[in-house]
């Protein structure tokens, strides 16, 4: 992220660096279908974007609504829709608030692992993927490397989205501004009274109806994610 705030935020990404290790070693036989012989095949763990909703997923107030994320069914499965009780045991955000005896979740409990090492059917996974699926689960599971992320955001939730993010930008700009200022008027030996200080401009409803409006318009010709083009380029604020 830059130091000014405005930046793209890069994280762990489960699609970036889980998936690939998934698809090289493991999808031939966890396909969650049927196998050759007509027996259940292994739980999926494709990259296959499942249709997936509120009701699958624990401890969430509204169960109509769709979370707007293109979770993968590995991911799903991996997880158990956030239910945790599947092959990877993390600390949820749920977990008890108290100090939690050593190794009661993580990497160094969570079956998958064991299915690593030693590795099930003779598969060979690299000691650098290993450390790398151990680091996602000590991460607490993240899926997105940033907010907008495999998305699956309507255009009204995108334009809302990136009305927000503008401003936010503008605010960051406003205050690397005053803060130079300050230096500057510092340096000089010069008092920098309150009313010096630029104040945030661009806020309010009407601001924001117009912004996702032009953001709308010119997005007629449909873009499925808030791409990074879209992040930079977001135009008047
Ligand atoms: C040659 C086929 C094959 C490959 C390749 C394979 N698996 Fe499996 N896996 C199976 C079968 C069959 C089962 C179910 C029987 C069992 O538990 O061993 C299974 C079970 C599992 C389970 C236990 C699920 C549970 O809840 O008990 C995990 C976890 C798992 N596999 C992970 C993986 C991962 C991760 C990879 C890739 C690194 C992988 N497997 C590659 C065939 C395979």
């Amino acid at each position: 992220m830059n130091g000014d705030g405005t930046g793209q935020m890069e994280c762990f990404s489960y699609v970036r660096e889980i998936q690939p290790i998934l698809d090289k070693h493991c999808v031939r036989c966890h396909t969650g279908g049927k196998t050759e012989d007509g027996g259940d095949a292994p739980f999926s763990l494709k990259g296959d974007v499942l249709p997936y909703s509120y009701t699958q997923c624990p401890n969430n107030g509204d169960k109509t609504q769709d979370p707007h994320r293109a979770f993968t069914a590995s991911y799903l499965n991996l997880t158990r829709f956030g239910h945790g009780d599947g092959p990877v045991n993390w600390i949820s955000a749920q977990s008890r608030p108290t100090l939690l005896p050593p190794y009661s979740a993580g990497a160094a409990t969570s079956k998958l692992m064991q299915h690593l090492e030693p590795s099930h059917n003779d598969v060979q996974v690299s000691q650098a993927e290993k450390q790398r699926i151990a680091c996602w689960i000590d991460l607490c599971v993240p899926f997105c490397g940033s907010y907008t992320d495999a998305n699956r955001w309507e255009e009204q939730v995108k334009a809302t989205y990136l009305y927000f993010e503008a401003k936010r930008a503008r605010l960051a700009e406003i205050e690397v501004d005053n803060l130079r200022k300050l230096l500057a008027a510092r340096a000089q030996g010069k008092t920098f009274a309150p009313e010096d200080f630029q104040m945030f401009d661009q806020g309010g409803p009407e601001a924001r109806r117009r912004f996702e409006q032009n953001w709308l318009e010119r997005n007629r010709t449909g873009v499925t994610e808030v791409s990074r083009s879209d992040r930079r380029n977001h135009g008047e604020r």
